[in-house]
């Protein structure tokens, strides 16, 4: 068994940086390569660019190899065994994943094999990519002999992505070569074997020696749709608890005790169940977008997907309308927000359910004043302060004097509040929250009109003799 072996990782964005620091910890010679020599230098003192528990620690934590941060991919990918491209992978006009990048990357990667390198691709991409990583490096002349071409995807998470590596459930090799194959068992054996989980420096997770990841080997292609399908699946549980949650809306009936009805069959399961506003961030629609149109131009109508998108956009649209129900008119009122990350754990907005509504609720005549603990700064790049855009120091600075209150990210401190000081903090005591943080007997218990997802309308007895059902 060998021990410390050699990687490139290209692009330190999420997934590239996450992934590096990882393997590094696991005990190999990292090279973490980027264009960007802004993100390169701060990462060289330890920055961390993302808001990422356990990443700041991991950068900083002093080791034998320290992680080479670089700009030069071409010395970078000379002295590794394995080159992992996690560059982005964007969607293009058509919906299908922009493969501009990994080309690019291929390209320059093609330059600089002068000897057996197993090339990874980490990102999510179509099926297929492998095969056509394959064929740009041997167009720019790279002999077959010298590399191969393998599929490693990620399962992480925003927000838990270093445990979620490094505790995983499975680490999934795409690849037919056997000598591919080999080295990319290598480079997992700290944790396929459990022998990292004894080290009295492990980040704490669910594994532990006796219960490591699984290893599953598969074909390249079968690894790249194991990581699509695997997106797809779960973005199809939130949209059918979403639309579960329509049904409980419509009848009176608490959606968390029908999830935990069905989730309770392990089958089934309870993760994945929660309704809210609909999933947001950056891979879900981008991924579900690029799985249909692979599908599409293989000839398969993956009819269910667009279903899902379908329901996941209504989620959104009637979460607004319980909003303008609850408030009688939108025009001039001051709501407070809280939550503006895509889900709690990240400061990233991209794809956030938040953001778009706030935007709505902005077109519709609203001034809004924001918080959340992660994203603010984030936030202010796509929504300017001013006349209706505050930022707030905390969640009842932006209760404060509004007409409503909003809950748009499940961050678990929003479910801590102190519900006599946020009653007294509010214009009007109505809650309307989109995550189902709170209990909606306590609320109206605390003079709270509150409304939620899926669940009835909780108020004071005289409060809900003059609402509607929304
Ligand atoms: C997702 C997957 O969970 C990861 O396994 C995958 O590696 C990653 O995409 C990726 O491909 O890079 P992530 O987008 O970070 O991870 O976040 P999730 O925790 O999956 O949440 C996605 C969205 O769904 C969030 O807006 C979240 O609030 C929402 N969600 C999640 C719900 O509305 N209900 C739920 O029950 C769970």
């Amino acid at each position: 068994m060998r021990g410390s072996l050699s990687i490139t990782v290209i692009g330190s964005g999420y997934v590239g940086l996450v992934v590096a620091v990882c393997f590094a910890e696991i005990g190999h010679q990292v090279f973490c390569v980027d264009k960007d020599e802004a993100r390169i230098l701060a990462l060289r003192r330890g920055i961390s660019p993302i808001h990422e528990e356990f990443l700041p620690e991991l950068l900083r934590k002093p080791r034998p190899n320290p992680i080479e941060f670089t700009t030069d991919l071409h010395s970078a990918t000379l002295r590794a065994e394995a080159v992992f491209i996690a560059v982005g992978t964007p969607r293009n006009c058509t919906g299908g994943a922009d493969l501009s990048f990994v080309d690019a990357v291929a390209g320059e990667i093609a330059r600089s094999i002068d000897s057996y390198k197993v090339v990874v691709e980490k990102r999510t991409v179509p099926v297929c990519t492998s095969d056509w990583i394959r064929q740009v490096l041997e167009s720019k002349g790279v002999a077959g002999n010298l590399f191969d071409v393998a599929s490693n995807p990620e399962f992480l998470r925003e927000g838990s992505a270093v445990v979620d590596f490094l505790h995983a459930d499975r680490v999934l090799i795409g690849a037919e070569a056997s000598r591919a194959a080999e080295i990319l068992r290598q480079i997992y054996i700290p944790l396929t074997t459990g022998s990292y989980y004894r080290r009295p420096d492990a980040v704490p997770g669910p594994r532990s020696e006796a219960s490591p990841p699984a290893l599953l080997h598969t074909s390249a292609r079968a690894a790249e749709i194991i990581k699509q399908a695997s997106n797809a699946f779960l973005a199809t549980k939130i949209s059918f608890i979403n639309a579960i949650a329509h049904l409980c809306d419509a009848t009176g009936v608490d959606v968390e005790q029908v999830a935990c009805g069905i989730g309770a069959d392990h089958r089934i399961g309870r993760d994945f169940l929660h309704a809210g506003i609909g999933y947001g961030g950056p891979c879900f629609a981008k991924d579900i977008a690029a799985f249909r149109s692979v599908a599409e131009q293989l000839g398969v109508d993956f009819g269910l997907l667009r279903e899902v998108e379908e329901i996941n956009a209504a989620q959104k649209a009637r979460f607004l309308h319980k909003v303008r129900s609850a408030l009688g008119t939108l025009p001039g009122r001051h709501i407070g927000v809280l939550g503006l990350a895509y889900k709690a754990g990240t400061d990233d907005i991209r794809e956030s359910p938040a953001v778009a509504l706030i935007r709505q609720l902005q077109d519709e005549g609203c001034a809004v004043a924001a918080h959340d603990p992660a994203a603010m700064e984030r936030s202010k790049e796509v929504l300017p302060p001013g006349p209706r855009m505050s930022y707030a120091g905390d969640p009842y600075a932006a209760a404060h004097d509004a007409d409503a209150l909003l809950v748009l990210s499940d961050w678990p401190e929003f479910a801590e509040l102190e519900l006599p000081r946020l009653y007294g903090t509010l214009r009007r005591p109505i809650v309307i929250d989109g995550r189902n943080l709170f209990d909606p007997a306590v609320m109206a218990e605390h003079g709270f009109t509150y409304l939620s997802v899926g669940r009835p309308t909780a108020a004071p007895r005289e409060a809900l003799a003059g609402l509607s059902r929304p």
